[in-house]
């Protein structure tokens, strides 16, 4: 079924919920040519407001918030990666909303499609939005939504997994196993790099890397040095009282620095992380230069956007350096990897997972129809206080707040704020 095709198409036999749920067999006759054909789940048919969600998303919550906002919701089917046309196509002459994924370009024309189309909002299924031409959005009038909150400790455990993984060659182990080319302990096996008490580099100190670096500061003892345009006043607290509890309990403390520019960070560390946002002047923050710069046998970890890593120049710098490690999340250009990444031993490689528990993508997916439907209602927007981390309310209270949860560029638009709590007895979902 297309999406756009007229609401009695998409009735199925009702189930008994009040939600009612249909899947279509018919493919898409979508208009504009090379336009892939697709089927669409279309959950609550009779909705007065039509939301196009480019992808499934986990969990069930994140349906009920947009059921009750009298959305009908149409869910493309597949695997694959809708691109621009097909986006446009589906979002057909009249939208309200549109709820979309990282891997897609939300470029000014299709934002503009969306605006076109009546559209209200785009909701990003991620935190991260650096595939959104916000400022397009704002001067067409549109608030651009995303799911902070409910990924820091997740990505931040991936970037610890993705840390030992490589410091401890845990999936050349692995291979080895599975190979049946282990014949016995040696002393001399898959040696690899001790972290305890050694030193961090983070670069980028936002919420992530903030979490990141508490965790291999207060769980192994590392020294910490951070790379940010911003000084994280609360790291550099949390690491001091951290310290003090170290000395109070008779051990040498950890420290803390902001480093004034990158290569003092990468000269510095044993393993440097990368946390920051995907920007022009962030591209290739880390090539072969950098690279040069860090310690023969460190190990570099990039979980946050491909981009950020020249991914050719780390090839070329883990084949003559077999000592240096990478873990990596996250590529340059993604799904591809770059020639002969894949064959290097000195790397490991997740097919970008930071975020992926159910508890945080279920999240992610309440966060994103929690923005489309609070925008659609009309609601106010949940205090942009920088650091927030407070989101449970929309995760898991029976009446969340009437509010979008986030909305990047709510000050531009000059969207109202939340600022009291809700009307007493109305339920929100
Ligand atoms: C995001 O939300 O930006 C993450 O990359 C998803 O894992």
């Amino acid at each position: 079924m297309r999406p756009d095709e007229p609401l009695e198409h998409a009735s199925a036999p009702r189930p008994p919920a009040d939600r009612v749920m249909a899947t279509s067999l018919c493919p898409s006759t979508l208009k504009g040519a090379g336009v892939t054909k697709r089927d669409w789940k279309i959950v609550n048919p009779g909705g007065s407001r039509r939301v196009v969600v480019t992808k499934d998303l986990p969990g069930e919550r994140w349906l009920r918030f947009l059921t009750a906002a009298d959305c009908r919701v149409e869910i493309a089917q597949g695997d694959d990666i809708l691109a621009a046309p097909e986006i446009v196509a589906a979002l057909g002459d009249r939208v309200d909303a549109a709820i979309g994924q990282l891997t897609e370009a939300w470029s000014a024309d299709t934002l503009g499609a969306l605006a076109a189309a009546g559209a209200l909002i785009y909701s990003q299924f991620a935190v991260g939005y650096d595939n959104v031409d916000v400022a397009a959005a704002t001067r067409l009038g549109l608030p651009v939504g995303n799911t902070p909150g409910v990924l820091t400790e997740t990505t931040a455990e991936m970037a610890v997994a993705l840390t030992f993984a490589a410091a401890r060659r845990v999936t050349e182990g692995d291979r080895m196993m599975r190979a049946g080319a282990y014949h016995g302990w040696l002393p001399s096996m898959l040696l690899g790099n001790l972290l305890y008490r050694g030193t961090l580099g983070i670069v980028g100190a936002g919420r992530i890397g903030a979490a990141y670096a508490r965790m291999m500061a207060e769980g192994h003892r590392m020294d910490l040095v951070y790379y940010d345009v911003r000084p994280n006043q609360e790291l550099e607290a949390s690491i001091a009282d951290y310290a003090a509890f170290l000395v109070a309990h008779g051990e040498r403390p950890v420290t803390c620095r902001r480093a004034e520019a990158l290569p003092e960070l990468l000269g510095a560390s044993d393993v440097v992380s990368i946390h920051a946002a995907l920007a022009a002047e962030t591209r290739h923050l880390i090539g072969a230069p950098e690279l040069a710069a860090m310690k023969e046998g460190a190990v570099l970890i990039n979980a946050s956007r491909g981009p950020l890593v020249d991914e050719a120049a780390l090839v070329a710098h883990c084949r003559a350096h077999p000592r240096f490690r990478a873990g990596l999340d996250v590529y340059e250009r993604e799904p591809v990897m770059a020639p002969g990444l894949s064959e290097l031993d000195n790397v490991v490689l997740v097919p970008h997972l930071g975020s992926a528990t159910t508890w945080t993508r279920e999240g992610m997916a309440t966060l994103a129809a929690a923005n489309a439907a609070a925008i659609l209602r009309g609601w106010p927007v949940w205090p942009p206080v920088a650091g927030r981390e407070d989101v449970l309310p929309f995760l898991e209270e029976e009446k969340p707040p009437h509010a979008a949860p986030s909305i990047v560029n709510a000050v531009d638009l000059g969207l109202p704020q939340f600022a009291a709590g809700p009307p007493a007895g109305e339920d929100q979902q």
